[in-house]
């Protein structure tokens, strides 16, 4: 994958008066705008607008300068986000190589952080793979902005160009990544931000146990790999594991997928994305807290030598699974890595992240992603970072009446439940027999947000979701 060069940010307090001005102005009320158009235009421009309760964005020329102003419904962190964002994709032409977005008038930090983050999302090229893409794209953002929001802007920045790099991994089809591809991606992000990263090859996985990873990359061309990534700063009195499915194509295995829709089974490595990125930004930001991501990866595909319903195979726990769909393969995988981390590393508090279930789409859809502890405390704090940046929980029961359904006669646990219901509720059931009981642990199901229809691309594209709310999470664990 080609490494891209990283965006110009230039926070300014004034701009170049010398050619005539375009510039962004999101609009959260009508006096903010008239503020702000004072400060660009002058007094004849205050009468020129319509305000902000306008369901377009729409543009003002004054004395040869144009004013785009993107009206904001609701301020908040994520709607400013998205409309900013989406302005931004829709007019990268007519803004040319270099944008202007004024942001000394919005009172809301969290308004002023979510729009610059959605300006530099919006400069996102879904078209990786087109041969006769325009260059010449918006290169550099100027925002312009007051001393207070410079920090602010510069976080929203690091999360965007994180955010961007993870949508190019996600995004990726199936023969532009493989487990190496995720594990050259952790390298040189831990070169570059100064954290340490180890990968576990095949003999090294074999010698230390890792059966369910081993057997779920039985059919496939490439290796499977187990990813560690580990920012530990000098100091840090806390630890947050987190584990993330990397799956880079599920094809069901031998209880094949029907192939409508199987293409966007590339992205079941959202959950591996959201992790490896969390680690970059929580280094990048050189938060005092160590957190370790741990990426179970391999591609789920038939072969003649490919795990068959109906097999048992064993796990690092050393509990032995019978296999009744080889298409729940995630918790195969993941099963391992939960293991790992408790058994090496104790983590005070450990979240995995999986494009788990079809169940957990067809209950929440993709507005939100499942949340399964029996940590009230730790659900409240991540539904809390998730809700600060729109990347919402809803938290469903994890009782134990539902792991009767997972009872193998055979071996210590099967991976497909009895009933036809309750699927993502299970999947979580059979993740925790694989926890030793940490009393601090949380699965998110993104199985229907890490990659949707989101309005920006006009088909499934990455979200990136887990990036910001394991980022603030961690923010928020080391500062309690
Ligand atoms: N990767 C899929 C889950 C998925 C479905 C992700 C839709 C994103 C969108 C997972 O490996 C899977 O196939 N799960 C099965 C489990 C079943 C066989 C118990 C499912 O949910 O159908
Ligand atoms: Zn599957
Ligand atoms: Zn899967």
């Amino acid at each position: 994958m080609k490494i891209k060069s990283r965006m110009k940010i230039n926070l300014v307090q004034e701009i170049d008066r010398n050619k005539s001005l375009s510039v962004i102005i999101p609009c959260t009320g009508k006096q903010d705008l008239d503020k702000a158009l004072k400060a660009l235009a002058g007094d004849n421009a205050i009468h020129a607008t319509s305000g902000c309760d306008v369901e377009e964005p729409y543009s003002v020329l004054i004395d040869g300068d144009r004013f785009d102003i993107v009206g904001i419904k609701n301020p908040s962190y994520s709607t400013a986000q998205k409309a900013i964002q989406t302005f931004v994709v829709k007019n990268a032409k007519r803004l040319g190589t270099s944008a202007n977005i004024y942001l000394n008038h919005i009172q809301d930090q969290a308004v002023v952080e979510g729009a610059a983050n959605g300006a530099v999302l919006g400069t996102y090229n879904y078209a990786l793979y087109k041969t006769n893409i325009d260059s010449t794209g918006i290169g550099e953002m100027n925002f312009i902005s007051d001393e207070k929001s410079k920090a602010l802007i510069d976080r929203a920045a690091d999360t965007a160009e994180t955010q961007k790099s993870i949508f190019d991994l996600v995004n990726a089809p199936s023969n532009y990544k493989s487990p190496q591809t995720l594990a050259d991606w952790a390298v040189s992000s831990g070169k570059a931000n100064d954290y340490n990263v180890t990968v576990i090859e095949e003999v090294e996985l074999e010698k230390q146990g890792f059966h369910g990873l081993l057997a779920v990359n039985r059919g496939s061309e490439y290796p499977a790999r187990f990813i560690i990534s580990d920012y530990n700063p000098e100091g840090a009195t806390k630890t947050i594991a987190l584990v993330g499915k990397g799956v880079t194509f599920d094809t069901g295995g031998l209880s094949i997928k029907p192939s409508n829709n199987m293409h966007l089974m590339k992205s079941d490595m959202g959950g591996a994305a959201a992790v490896l990125g969390a680690v970059e930004l929580v280094a990048k930001r050189k938060l005092p807290i160590r957190v370790i991501g741990f990426v179970p990866t391999t591609d789920n595909s038939v072969d003649a030598k490919a795990i068959k319903p109906g097999d048992v195979i064993g796990s690092y726990s050393g509990k032995t699974i019978e296999v009744l769909n080889t298409d729940a393969e995630g918790r195969l995988i993941l099963a391992d890595a939960l293991a790992y981390a408790v058994d090496k590393y104790q983590p005070d508090i450990m979240v995995d992240l999986a494009t788990l279930t079809g169940s957990v789409v067809r209950t929440l859809g993709s507005n939100c992603a499942g949340l399964f502890t029996h940590d009230d405390a730790l659900a409240a704090s991540l539904i809390d970072a998730g809700d600060g940046v729109g990347e919402r929980l809803w938290r469903l029961p994890l009782w134990d009446e539902y792991a009767d359904d997972m009872r193998s006669e055979i071996a210590d646990i099967k991976n497909l439940s009895d009933k036809p219901v309750a699927g993502a509720i299970t999947a979580a059931k059979f993740l925790e027999t694989f926890t030793d009981g940490h009393d601090h642990w949380a699965h998110i199901d993104i199985a229907g947000t890490a990659f949707k229809n989101n309005g920006v691309s006009r088909t499934h594209s990455a979200t990136a979701f887990g990036v910001r709310l394991l980022h603030d999470f961690a923010l928020a664990q080391s500062q309690n």
